[in-house]
């Protein structure tokens, strides 16, 4: 495997591994707060985000490349309020897709189209995530501070649950 796709594809399986343990720390933000619809929507998009680890380390296996199992950083546990946890989904998915990016004009660079193949499924899925993301702020930004909307945007979320291509 070339060398420079495979630190890309490692520092990808770190943003992977990160969003996953960012989106743990929400779940349970939102559990402590009370929005159980909310906490079930980012254990579910943390699980995603762990496929989405594992599914790469396998493909750099396949590939006979050297996985490293990355050291993560604290994430952030903490949030002022539904629309600050919402703004910072979307800012994670925006940084994800920026990556992805970066790992597709590589492999163009090295001709790699096997691995350029392969890094479409996540291109598609990153368009579903952050229209997800936007989706969901919108209708925290029409709330506004309407916090008597909260309760059915808690409930209603449970239709996002599980919208990913995996
Ligand atoms: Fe797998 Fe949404 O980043």
């Amino acid at each position: 495997m070339n060398e420079s796709i495979e630190s890309l594809l490692n520092d990808q399986i770190k943003y992977e591994a990160q969003a996953s343990m960012q989106y743990l720390a929400m779940a349970s933000w939102a559990d402590t707060k009370g929005y159980s619809g909310v906490a079930d929507f980012f254990y579910s998009q943390s699980e995603e985000e762990r496929l989405h680890m594992t599914k790469l380390m396998k493909f750099v296996n396949e590939r006979s490349g050297n996985v490293i199992v990355p050291a993560l950083e604290q994430p952030k546990a903490d949030f002022d309020s539904l629309l600050a946890l919402f703004e910072k989904f979307l800012k994670s998915e925006i940084f994800v897709t920026e990556q992805i990016n970066k790992v597709i004009y590589e492999c163009l660079q090295q001709k790699d189209y096997n691995v350029h193949n392969f890094m479409q499924w996540y291109v598609t899925e990153q368009l579903e995530e952050e229209a997800t993301a936007r989706t969901l702020l919108d209708k925290l930004n029409i709330l506004g501070e309407d916090r008597s909307g909260y309760y059915l945007f808690d409930k209603d979320i449970k239709d996002f649950i599980g919208s990913g291509t995996n």
